[in-house]
């Protein structure tokens, strides 16, 4: 069996900058986990001294505060702030622009759209910046009851998918008279969604390695599993199964933007052994 890894996996850019400035820092603490890999954020405490807290009224003696690429809310920011303790702001540049858009579109008196959901901490700390009515769809049919004034901006998740941020878009345009759309899906998502739809529409098995709690690569696993019945979504090589291999001819490997390259060259290896 041949195994063939995707064109484009793994770590963004945003994810290779956080955890190069929580090593740089050491003994500090993350605001909610610095990136959707169990086992990266284990090696960071074990080596770094670097702690995961669920939010920031669990921070204790830290003197230095670590804001995930997610972001936070405006409202943690400001309390971070007056806290005295030094933040080192790991927000991926492509989270920053929603926030700054929407908090700019508000202040100009714009209603505000984001695409996404609601429960993740990336929206959440997008939809902190905004003044005016917002409102956070996964679909456009949950705008059907919205009275909206006259101008509406729209953004996306990150993580989103291109073809449904556009059919949003469409629908606003219909329904409101000035529409800003503002395209913020992260290009590193992009890519390797393209990637791992173009092996897996020629793969007999697909392993996608990513934290089970990522959206990211839960969106990447779903594409998989469009193109290859035969997909698996894992967090490490421990949980490969011999026998997804039986018969096959091309094993297409990829993983989430938060997926360290040590953990892929795990993975592979060991389907290496299975073959
Ligand atoms: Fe940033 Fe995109 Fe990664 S938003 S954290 S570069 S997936």
């Amino acid at each position: 069996m041949k195994i063939e890894l995707a064109k484009s996996y793994g770590f963004c850019f945003g994810v290779k900058r956080a955890i190069k400035q929580a090593e740089k820092t050491k003994d500090a603490a993350t605001i909610g986990p610095l990136i959707h890999n169990n086992d990266e954020i284990t090696r960071l405490k074990n080596d770094f001294n670097v702690n995961t807290l669920n939010d920031i009224s669990e921070l204790g003696n830290e003197k230095k505060a670590i804001i995930r690429t997610h972001g936070i809310t405006k409202q943690d920011l400001d309390n971070l702030k007056t806290s005295g303790r030094e933040i080192i702001d790991a927000t991926c540049p492509f989270v920053k622009k929603p926030q700054e858009i929407v908090e700019k579109m508000s202040s100009e008196g714009y209603e505000i759209v984001i695409f996404g959901d609601s429960n993740h901490p990336e929206v959440k700390s997008v939809r902190s910046y905004a003044t005016t009515n917002n409102y956070v769809v996964l679909d456009e049919n949950e705008l059907n009851e919205v009275k909206f004034k006259n101008k509406v901006a729209l953004v996306s998740q990150t993580t989103k998918k291109v073809e449904k941020f556009m059919q949003i878009a469409n629908y606003l345009m219909l329904k409101v008279k000035e529409v800003r759309v503002f395209n913020t899906i992260c290009d590193a998502t992009f890519k390797n969604q393209e990637a791992i739809k173009s092996l897996a529409m020629k793969s007999d098995v697909m392993i996608i390695v990513g934290g089970k709690n990522s959206s990211n690569t839960k969106q990447l696993f779903l594409i998989a599993k469009e193109h290859c019945k035969d997909s698996y979504l894992i967090e490490n090589e421990n949980e490969l199964d011999y026998r997804w291999f039986n018969n096959k001819k091309l094993c297409g490997v990829s993983a989430g933007a938060s997926t360290p390259d040590w953990i892929i060259e795990k993975v592979v290896k060991k389907i290496e052994n299975f073959s």
